[in-house]
């Protein structure tokens, strides 16, 4: 949520910093700026900020913005609107300060109370320009004593950088709570929030870690404590592709993410997957074969979408392991001061291994005690470090705001841990070994079905022109219809309701209708006759009906659009109705002229509560 960037060294910054805020944007596009340190006598700190995207910025972008000294930010907004003038850089009365800021500054109400108090003008509605004024007003010797002093009056979270027209020849930068990595470059040295932004540079990188600030010149970056004693941080090289950050040929991030799917579900079950025993080997997990027979529970905590996979794992495990599972919203868990039970095994699941509320949550279940293991894509981030180790997901990066590829990964994750749970108990050999068969066929049978996106754009069409939708789903089904519904409202914003479909005649059947179409999750296995029960009730009140199902289920007389999966075993049906309906989101999306990667109001990693 929101990106940083700053560079200084031989290049003009202004351009480098646009470029790279362009590659976070999915990360908050309300509104972006830049500040240059230029001047050829004196510097002077120069700013350019508006609403919008970045592309806006660059085609408005002053003349002679050069400089080579630069931090640059693009924003999700939290305190104020958007608008120019609380886009960041936020600078002090002289101008001489400029900050960039991620994350939120809980105590700024009363800071800027008090700012008001002595006189000083705030501009902005933000919480980030207090510490500008903060830094500013510091008569400390080094810049970097002047940050350090103004962060002593901050409560919060931040990720921060600071330019100063008496410093000319640093960026200050520190963390907490918000990432922030530093790229080293020949002669020149990079900030950024994330990684996408650094990767054409170079790949020297080091992590910045919470409590940390550091001060980035041309020939090098030196990492320090709060008291400013050194840590002796070093750049480690980084195993990544840049082409893994480009959209290629496809027209949108998720649209590559989804056709990704295939091989990063390979990578996450490869080296994996015990055929001799019919078990998973997760080598991450902390626990042996003993204390994974004492778990008496499981509890998955995450967010959004990867809450409603957490539901999809919980199922597995249950029905695996034999062991009680369930999933929570992280963003909910710690406010009902829950009970941490110590033979309850916890996994937090997040892509970004940056969601505040999961990280939280996590941070709750270890002050208590308990064991939380993690389910994280991004290696390193702060939710696997927080984590008792874990199972790292292998998608790859993910930069599309709706998650396909990552929940795909999820899903195995949980299937690969129920596995090993389950036949560490009860779970036979031969189920184990039929459910290894059936993950080795999924990475085949997730390509068949992104094959037919053509014939499944034509019914995305229809449901596009609805303003309201049903997704409905019964015990496995249930999650999955969660995540349809959620992946359709978000890229397309039509209003889409998950239901169990159970449930329906007890209430939300009032409001079918032929304008208000269902998608139906209807899998082959032991509901399936209850739940064609449930499309004639709709049929028969006019309700428009798509079906997702297996060939060989018979609907009968149920007037309906039906969309075939190929049969997996039956506990992994969940992943494979999922992705028709990545399909059926996106091509609604793209057929009402949305912007897929940036949906309205969204961004990826939500890492404010
Ligand atoms: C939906 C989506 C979000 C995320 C949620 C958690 O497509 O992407 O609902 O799933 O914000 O994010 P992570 O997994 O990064 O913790």
């Amino acid at each position: 949520m929101c990106g940083i960037v700053g560079y200084i060294g031989t290049q003009q910054a202004a351009p480098l910093i646009l470029e790279g805020l362009s590659r976070l944007e999915h990360r908050g596009y309300d509104s972006a700026g830049v500040a240059v340190l230029g001047g050829s006598k004196e510097a002077t700190v120069r700013v350019a900020k508006q609403a919008g995207r970045v592309r806006d910025l660059s085609n408005e972008l002053p003349k002679r913005f050069t400089g080579k000294v630069g931090i640059g930010h693009t924003r999700w907004a939290t305190h104020g609107p958007a608008n120019d003038v609380n886009a960041h850089p936020h600078t002090d009365a002289s101008g001489d300060v400029a900050v960039v800021h991620n994350g939120i500054i809980d105590n700024a109400a009363t800071l800027r109370a008090q700012l008001t108090a002595d006189g000083v003008d705030l501009l902005s509605d933000t919480d980030t320009e207090v510490l500008a004024h903060l830094i500013a007003r510091s008569d400390a010797e080094t810049l970097e004593a002047r940050v350090a002093q103004a962060l002593t009056s901050i409560e919060g979270t931040y990720g921060l950088a600071v330019v100063h027209a008496a410093f000319p020849d640093r960026i200050v930068v520190a963390r907490n709570g918000s990432p922030l990595l530093i790229g080293v470059g020949e002669k020149e040295m990079l900030v950024a929030s994330d990684l996408a932004a650094l990767i054409r540079h170079t790949t020297m990188v080091a992590h910045l870690e919470d409590g940390e600030i550091a001060t980035l010149t041309a020939g090098g970056f030196t990492t320090y404590r709060a008291d400013l004693s050194s840590t002796h941080r070093t750049a480690t090289e980084v195993d990544v592709d840049p082409a893994s950050y480009d959209a290629g040929d496809h027209e949108s991030f998720m649209h590559k993410e989804m056709s990704e799917q295939p091989e990063a579900a390979e990578r996450v079950l490869r080296g994996r997957l015990d055929e001799r025993f019919g078990t998973a080997h997760l080598g991450g997990l902390p626990m042996g074969a003993r204390e994974t027979r004492a778990i008496k529970r499981v509890k998955i905590l995450g967010c959004g979408s990867s809450y409603y996979v957490g539901q999809m794992g919980a199922s597995l495990i249950e029905e695996l392991a034999r062991i009680p599972a369930d999933a929570e919203a992280a963003s909910e868990f710690r406010y009902r001061d829950p009970v941490i039970e110590p033979d309850t095994l916890y996994v937090a699941v997040s892509q970004s291994g940056e969601t505040i509320d999961t990280l939280l949550a996590v941070q709750e279940i270890n002050r208590k005690g308990g064991r939380c293991v993690g389910l994280v894509n991004v290696v390193g981030s702060a939710i696997a470090r927080e984590c008792d180790g874990g199972i790292y997901l292998h998608a790859g990066p993910e930069v599309a705001v709706a998650s396909t590829k990552a929940l795909t990964n999820m899903f195995l994750g949980f299937a690969l841990l129920a596995l090993q749970l389950g036949r560490v108990r009860d779970l036979s050999i031969s189920d184990g070994k039929r459910l290894i068969a059936g993950l080795r066929a999924l990475p085949d049978q997730i390509t068949e079905i992104l094959e037919r996106e053509e014939e499944i754009a034509e019914v995305a069409k229809v449901l596009a022109e609805a303003e309201s939708l049903f997704f409905i789903g019964r015990v496995r089904g249930f999650p999955v219809a969660r995540e349809g519904a959620q992946k359709f409202k978000e890229i397309s914003y039509r209003h889409a309701e998950a239901y169990q479909t159970s449930e329906l005649k007890h209430g939300p059947l009032a409001l079918i209708s032929p304008e208000v179409p269902t998608v139906a999750i209807v899998p082959n296995d032991e509901l399936t006759d209850r739940n064609v029960g449930a499309l004639h009730e709709i049929a028969a009140r006019g309700g428009p009906l798509v079906v997702i199902t297996h060939a060989d289920v018979d609907l009968g007389d149920v007037v309906c659009r039906r969309i075939d999966l190929p049969r997996s075993e039956r506990e992994l049906d969940p992943i494979l109705l999922t992705i028709p309906l990545q399909l059926l989101a996106y091509r609604a999306a793209q057929h009402l002229g949305h912007d897929i990667d940036k949906p309205r109001n969204l961004a990826k990693s939500v890492t404010v509560e």
